[in-house]
This record gives structure tokens, sequence and C-alpha cells, in this order.
């Protein structure tokens, strides 16, 4: 299976890292051009690219991109094959990306990026923490491991997603279709709060849509307040896990 990553910060970097270890061809890309990934993350064995060859002559396309972004990197899709799977990790926080009126007004962010990008797709890796995710990967059947929701409208993009999602050392969980994927968005009781799979059903479907936008916005403000905007993104596991499942669950 071959593999282009767009985004290798804080969550691209670890899919790089534990999908290389899992034996896959990768091939990474940013904003700023192959040069300047970090040695740390090419070092892992994946190859750095531009964003269109990124794009180019693989079976998976990770997405693991600013929300708002998708709107810059649409155009690098457009001859990208319809069978071609493609997993995007983002979340919306307008605090972060601007706010999106579409969003606002209660669209699904997963069905707004595919609207956007024009294709099918899988929402996976959005609900674990970048630093939950790169410290908390277990091998399959540990009996710590954490899981991973993962939704789709495809089986094939649920497929490689939950498969993809095994091999990054959590156990996936078919959360359903794209427009079931509200409740793992922020603010979601299952949004980085460190569950196991057995817990999954049960509290996704305590989710209650109208309560995710408020409940968001609160923890991203008590994590600004604590630890400044630039840790938004890259906070303690263990205190995010605590912080979120007080106000989330
Ligand atoms: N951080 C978390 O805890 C977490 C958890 C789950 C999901 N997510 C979601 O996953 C996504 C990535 O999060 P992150 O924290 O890893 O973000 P990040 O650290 O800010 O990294 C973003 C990456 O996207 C690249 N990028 C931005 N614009 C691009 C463009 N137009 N073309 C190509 N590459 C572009 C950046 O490249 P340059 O640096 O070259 O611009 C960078 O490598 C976000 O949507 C986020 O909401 C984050």
């Amino acid at each position: 299976m071959k593999i282009g990553i767009l985004g290798t910060g804080n969550i691209g970097k670890t899919l790089v890292r534990e999908l290389a270890k899992a034996g896959r061809d990768i091939k990474i890309a940013n904003s700023r051009g192959p040069e300047s990934i970090e040695t740390e993350i090419v070092a892992s064995g994946a190859r750095p690219v531009t964003a269109e060859e990124a794009m180019r002559d693989v079976d998976v396309i990770i997405l693991s991109i600013p929300f708002a972004k998708h709107s810059d990197i649409k155009s690098l899709l457009t001859d990208v094959p319809t069978d071609t799977v493609v997993i995007d990790t983002a979340n919306y926080y307008p605090i972060r990306d601007n706010k999106i009126d579409a969003i606002e007004a209660g669209q699904v962010e997963s069905l707004w990026v595919a609207e956007e990008l024009r294709r099918p797709i899988a929402k996976a890796w959005n609900a674990v923490g970048a630093r939950a995710f790169s410290e908390l990967g277990k091998p399959p059947g540990s009996p710590d491991r954490l899981a991973i929701p993962v939704a789709a409208d495809r089986d094939i993009d649920r497929d490689v997603a939950m498969r993809l999602v095994d091999e990054t050392g959590f156990d996936p969980f078919d959360a359903g279709s794209l427009a079931d994927s509200w409740r793992q968005q922020p603010g979601s009781p299952v949004y980085c709060t460190s569950l196991k799979r057995e817990q999954m059903a049960t509290v996704l479907a305590s989710a209650e849509k109208e309560r995710l936008s408020k409940r968001r916005d609160l923890v991203s403000q008590i994590v600004q307040e604590r630890f400044g905007m630039a840790q938004l993104s890259n906070s303690d596991a263990d205190f995010l896990t605590k912080l979120n499942r007080i106000v989330y669950m």
C-alpha cells in the first residue's frame, strides 16, 4: 500500500513514524517544500516530496492539515482517482481556523471537508490528542490499548482507515457514516478522552450535538489560559484527558 501524507505537524509526524514502522511505503509533504521537513521525520524512512507529488500514484492519501487549509489544497486532489482512499484528521476550531459559516450553522465537519474536496473521505485520528497519539500507542491485544473512532460512507474508505489506525497502535472503532461523525468532533464525549474499544459505542451514543461547540470552546479557553495558544494543539496527554472527561463526558 502506497501512502501520501500531507502535513507533518503534531499528528502527521506520528502517522509517518508509526506507518513507516509498519512497513508502509510513504511520501510526505508540507506547505513549504521537501527540504523543510525535519530530519527526524525523514529518518523514519518516508520520502519527502512536494505536495503535488505526495498526491500522485498512491493508494491512500492522509490529510493532516489545519481545517481551513482544505480550501487551499483542493486543486491537488482534482486528478486523484475516485477509488483512492482519502483519510482526513482535521478538526474545526474557530479560534484557530477562523469562522466557517456552514459549520457554524451546524454542518458536520467531515461533510464540509468532503464537499470542499468534492470526493468521499474517511475521518480518523481526529479524536486523539497529539501527545496521546505519539505516546500511548500499543500493540494489538494489549489490555490497556486505547481506541480511535473511524467514520466513512464507503466500505473501502472505512476498511483501509481502520487497518491503518490499528497499525498506528490503537483499536479502530467503526463510528458509522460521515453524517454521524459529529459524535467524534471536538466537544463530544469520545473526543480526546482516551477510551477503550468496549466503551466507545455507549459513549458515542451519549453525545449531544447542540452542546459540542460550547464545550469545545470552554476547553480551548482553559488550555489557553494555562499554557498559551501554542499548547492548544500539543497539550500534555494526561492533563487533556482529565480536562476533556470533566467537560465533555
Ligand atoms: N494537535 C492535535 O492534538 C490534533 C489531534 C487530532 C486531530 N488534529 C487535527 O489534525 C490536523 C493537523 O493538526 P496538527 O496539530 O498536526 O497541525 P500542525 O502541527 O499545525 O501541522 C499542520 C501541518 O499541515 C501542513 N500544511 C498546512 N497548510 C498546508 C498546505 N496548504 N499544503 C500542505 N501542507 C500544509 C503544515 O505544513 P507547514 O508547516 O509547511 O505549513 C504542517 O506540516 C488539524 O486539522 C487538527 O485539528 C489535531
